[in-house]
């Protein structure tokens, strides 16, 4: 068998054990939520695309996040973390998914030479897979900077002041799959009959009550999505945060561009290979699955939990902010190093790339300064 045979065959073999999870859980419950189905194919301990050792991100993967293009985004978020923190007593960083670990590494690096280094950098990841390579990633930072960093399971127990930092993690959560039909919310789930399948039911009245609350003006045969108990998810991970601030970044709109009567499929996307599809009964465990972040609902948990909403802008507006485009260095110095970094920039912040489709939203408890991020355009009133 050739390497290649040698690799789709365990690539199937994958594929097949996941779907058996899948099937068997179907079988004992009935019919599943599809955020159910979206939660087994992404974080099943082992199998889960999350979970298991594909590659994801990256060229060799499925994706790539601001972070691993270079360290033009963590170099500048370790900017207005530098202004954050010396506002704390004692203060931590806690990352939420932190892929590769690129982002922490580099942020890390960036505060240790701007002599701003937090007492820990707390990395709170669900993947056992994703952990394993954080840890070879910060393994070779230097001890002063690596003894900061430490993985926990849970959200903080104990209180702290500190900064709250997820990219990409909010569009990588399970979302309810729903239609308007007939004046009434209809619950997309998964069957299997030989095949996956999918079927509308009534929605549980508790998943009813968070989709009516968003107040949707929708036309007949609507589909779209929510991520249901976000505001239970917020509150678990800021909990024990008595001051500071909290960061997301991800791409997503605000409510009326997210429902918008023309996007009337929904977000839903799979990637694989660098190529989107919305086959998502296809590649399980080999593909992501993901939707973008209505952040008005982050907004409106934020407000659940005691959180003010500081700011919410377009990711090229937060980074140039903070002045990303003086780390590129001097075209004199080292020329092709300079034409990469510019190609990193222009990929962070042009409109065409993910300057506009990603956004960032800071929320604060107990913070009365302003953030440098959101000084250039605050698009607050959107949300
Ligand atoms: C799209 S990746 C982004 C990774 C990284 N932040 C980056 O920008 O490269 C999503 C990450 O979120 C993690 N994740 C998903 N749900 C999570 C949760 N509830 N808590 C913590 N991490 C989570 C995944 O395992 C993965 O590391």
């Amino acid at each position: 068998m050739s390497q290649q045979d040698s690799l789709q065959h365990s690539l199937a073999r994958h594929t097949q054990a996941l779907k058996d999870k899948i099937t068997e859980k179907i079988a004992q419950t009935g019919d599943i939520s599809f955020a159910e189905y979206m939660n087994i194919c992404l974080y099943q301990p082992g199998l889960g695309y999350y979970s298991s050792g594909m590659h994801k991100f990256g060229k060799e993967g499925d994706f790539i996040t601001s972070p691993e293009l270079g360290d033009l985004f963590a170099r500048t978020f370790a900017m207005q973390f530098q202004q954050i923190l010396s506002q704390l007593v004692k203060p931590v960083i806690l990352e939420l998914g932190a892929g590769t670990g690129q982002f922490c590494f580099d942020c890390l690096t960036e505060l240790d030479n701007l002599n701003s280094l937090p007492e820990k950098y707390y990395i709170l990841e669900i993947s056992a897979d994703l952990k394993e390579r954080q840890k070879q990633k910060i393994n070779s930072l230097p001890d002063s900077i690596r003894q900061r960093v430490e993985w926990i399971s849970q959200p903080l127990q104990e209180k702290y002041e500190g900064i709250i930092f997820a990219n990409e993690v909010i569009d990588a959560l399970a979302v309810e799959v729903f239609k308007y039909s007939n004046n009434q919310y209809l619950q997309m789930r998964v069957d299997y009959e030989e095949n996956f399948k999918t079927k509308w039911s009534e929605f549980p009245q508790g998943l009813l009550k968070q989709l009516k609350a968003k107040e949707l003006n929708l036309p007949e045969n609507y589909v779209s999505e929510f991520v249901p108990n976000l505001s239970a998810w917020l509150q678990s991970i800021t909990q024990n945060l008595q001051k500071g601030v909290v960061l997301f970044v991800d791409y997503g709109y605000e409510r009326d561009a997210y429902y918008h009567s023309q996007r009337n499929q929904g977000t839903l996307v799979c990637h694989h290979r660098h190529k989107s599809n919305f086959e998502y009964f296809e590649n399980i465990g080999l593909q992501d699955i993901t939707s973008f972040v209505d952040f008005t609902a982050v907004a409106e948990a934020a407000d659940d939990c005691g959180l003010d909403v500081e700011g919410y802008t377009t990711q090229a507006c937060f980074l140039m902010s903070l002045g990303i485009q003086n780390l590129l260095g001097d075209s004199d110095d080292n020329y092709s190093k300079y034409y990469e970094k510019t190609t990193e920039l222009k990929k962070l912040t042009l409109p065409s790339e993910m300057g506009e489709k990603f956004k960032v939203i800071g929320l604060s408890r107990n913070f009365n300064q302003e953030f440098s991020g959101f000084a250039m355009m605050n698009l607050l009133h959107l949300l």
